[in-house]
């Protein structure tokens, strides 16, 4: 990339190095400014690079100056997959309110709601009804209230009409969703269908999520479901950051105690058995389906249940910064 007649006849002088990394050259007034892509070049190979690009345009043509800006890769953009082994353990609460927790630490973050034949995003952050734009062959994510933007299948096509979708199919709708125009967000979070078919896993094969959080109820059941989804991570080559127990104890809504109709710690203690970390506990909380269910996500919020989510956001952070 130059600009103007006389940054193109500089542009050959440039050591190879320096020319392979080149984004854009100007000659303006005899001051030439070239900004160089730096991204993987330790601090002494910049130098280098630097003084070797000063050296070959001193003294040309028309130059009185050079100044060399440089630019070091984006940092790559991290996909965090929540799934489970079975449906209705809570895989799109978490997803909306991990996201929206990790947004509150100051991270740009993201939202894909990749369960194409259920979707449940629009309804859980009040963006039902809006439908994203695109620029050029790029979906651009819908804004929400809570700073977390979103991109779902609810919001492209009328709910029930994925149903016959296959595979391949299915995997081209996540494509569109996951390959957004997602500016510069850091984090994006991945809200899986239910279930450890095929479609998931050519999901992860071809989207490569840095991490896999696992959802799981207390009950033993579930917790079979939870290592049938790991195995699943496994087979796709996704690290597990580790599982989260949901519906961990019924918080009563009116004197605020805990109880556990299902028993306590059996997702604990799987994550234990199977040497992987506990994520932290989301209480069965009348409040959270509320919340969800009026799309005001509770970790948006000040109550306990907040704090729960950040417990779990500070987690996955964490893991995050350590990869
Ligand atoms: N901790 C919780 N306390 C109370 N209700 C909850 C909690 N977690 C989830 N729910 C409720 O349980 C129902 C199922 O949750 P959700 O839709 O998040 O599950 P899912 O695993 O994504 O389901 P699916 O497999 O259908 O995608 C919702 O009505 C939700 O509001
Ligand atoms: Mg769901």
């Amino acid at each position: 990339m130059t600009a103007g007649p006389d940054a193109d006849t500089l542009k050959p002088l440039l050591p190879p190095l320096a020319q392979q990394r080149l984004q854009s050259l100007r000659l303006t007034d005899g001051v030439a400014v070239l900004v160089l892509d730096v991204g993987g070049l330790d601090s002494v190979e910049r130098e280098r690079l630097e003084a070797a690009v000063k050296d070959a345009l001193a003294g040309a043509p028309g130059v009185s100056e050079v100044r060399v800006a440089m630019t070091a890769d984006k940092p790559r953009r991290r996909i965090i997959a929540v799934g489970s082994g079975k449906g209705g353990v809570g895989k799109s609460t978490v997803s909306t309110n991990l996201a929206i927790a990790l947004a509150r630490m100051g991270r740009k973050v993201g939202l894909v709601d990749a369960d194409i034949y259920g979707p449940s995003q629009p309804r859980l952050l009040g963006t039902e009804g809006i439908k994203p734009k695109a620029r050029g062959d790029k979906l651009i994510p819908v804004p929400t209230r809570w700073g977390v933007p979103v991109l779902s299948m609810g919001q492209l096509i009328e709910a029930g009409k994925a149903i016959a979708w296959r595979g391949p199919m299915a995997s081209n709708a996540l494509g569109q969703l996951v390959d957004a125009d997602w500016g510069d967000i850091d984090t994006l979070v991945v809200d899986l269908p239910p279930g450890t078919g095929d479609v998931q896993l050519t999901m992860l094969q071809r989207h490569k999520p840095t991490g896999a959080v696992i959802v799981s109820t207390p009950q033993d059941l579930a917790l079979i479901d939870a290592a049938r989804a790991l195995q699943l991570f496994d087979v796709g080559q996704v690290p597990v950051v580790g599982i989260v127990e949901n519906m961990a104890g019924y918080m009563c809504p009116h004197c605020g105690e805990v109880s556990d109709p299902f028993g306590q710690g059996g997702a604990e203690a799987t994550a234990k058995t199977l040497g992987h970390a506990f994520l932290g506990r989301i209480p069965l909380d009348i409040a959270i389906r509320q919340q969800s269910d009026a799309g005001t996500p509770p970790a948006a919020g000040d109550g306990p249940q907040a704090e729960a989510f950040a417990t779990l956001a500070r987690r996955v952070a964490a893991w995050l910064d350590n990869q």
